[in-house]
């Protein structure tokens, strides 16, 4: 037995290959999650809402290390402060937040609420790690593949993506978490920047289609945004080696492997 970390949204798709690295290092480990499952030899579920604030103060009890992966589409600003302010009360030691790329510069809600989120552990007074990721593989197939699916696939100029696997990032975030607090962290994003013009069309070849596409503009500031590459990890960042084929390659193993 030794103190266990929490990690938050460890049910999720980064967060169950965090909880799976950390029992490999041999720690113990505390999921919150607001469905609880059964508990295991090192591994923990307890039940808590980090948007409503329930069950926080039972979930950090004992804990000096939290790794903060819990996410939606709303309220992930109101749940690091939830967080900061129970972790305060806990005496945690150190705070891990996982972010996105262009969190203080995209013009969309979802990036505003991630950088108020780096705002509460930034003020927190504990010291904290924020990890800023690019979107992973799996969140970028859905959208590519509605596109895609498409006679005339919407193609909007100047929207790209650097998406990156999901074990890469577990792999940082884990390593983050047993290493000292460091601050802001370098961005860690994919091996590519593609135009989702090429993402939809590698998509499709490895379908075994062709389509066309509809090129136009994304209007406002959003457009501009996406133009101008706000939503892109700088020159420092770290990057993946997982790129979109092979990414799309290895599904298409496993569903034939299951089929
Ligand atoms: N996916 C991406 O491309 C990407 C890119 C950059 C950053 N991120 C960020 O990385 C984090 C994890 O992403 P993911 O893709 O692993 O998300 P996911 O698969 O949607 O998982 C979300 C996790 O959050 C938990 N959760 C959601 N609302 C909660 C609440 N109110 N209280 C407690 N737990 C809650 C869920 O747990 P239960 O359902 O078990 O309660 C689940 O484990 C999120 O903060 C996301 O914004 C993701």
């Amino acid at each position: 037995m030794n103190t266990p970390i929490l990690v938050t949204g460890g049910t999720g798709t980064i967060g169950r290959h965090v909880v799976r690295m950390l029992r490999e290092a041999n720690r113990d480990v505390r999921v919150l999650t607001r469905h609880p499952r059964e508990s295991a030899e090192g591994l923990q579920h307890v039940a808590g809402d980090t948007v409503k604030g329930i069950g926080l103060a039972a979930a950090l009890a004992g804990v000096e290390t939290v790794l903060h992966l819990a996410g939606g589409a709303k309220g992930d600003d109101i749940a690091a402060r939830h967080l900061v302010d129970a972790a305060k009360q806990a005496g945690v030691r150190h705070l891990v937040l996982v972010s996105v790329i262009g969190a203080d510069r995209m013009p969309i809600g979802y990036f505003r609420m991630k950088a108020a989120a780096e705002n509460a552990f930034e003020g927190s007074g504990i010291p904290f790690t924020i990890l800023r990721v690019a979107q992973l593989h799996d969140f970028v197939l859905p959208i590519v593949r509605s596109m895609a699916r498409m006679p005339l696939a919407p193609a909007p100029r100047g929207l790209r993506f650097e998406p990156v696997g999901v074990v890469e990032v577990a792999r940082r975030l884990t390593d983050i978490a047993l290493d000292a607090p460091a601050g802001h962290v370098a961005d860690l994003a994919g091996p590519e920047v593609l135009d989702i013009a090429d993402l939809i069309a590698t998509f499709n070849e490895s379908q075994g289609r062709r389509r066309r596409l509809l090129r136009f503009g994304l209007p406002g500031a959003i457009g501009r945004a996406y133009r101008s590459g706000d939503n892109l990890a700088g020159r420092e960042a770290v990057r993946g080696d997982e790129t979109w084929r092979h990414f799309l390659a290895a599904r298409e193993r496993d569903s034939a492997l299951t089929a």
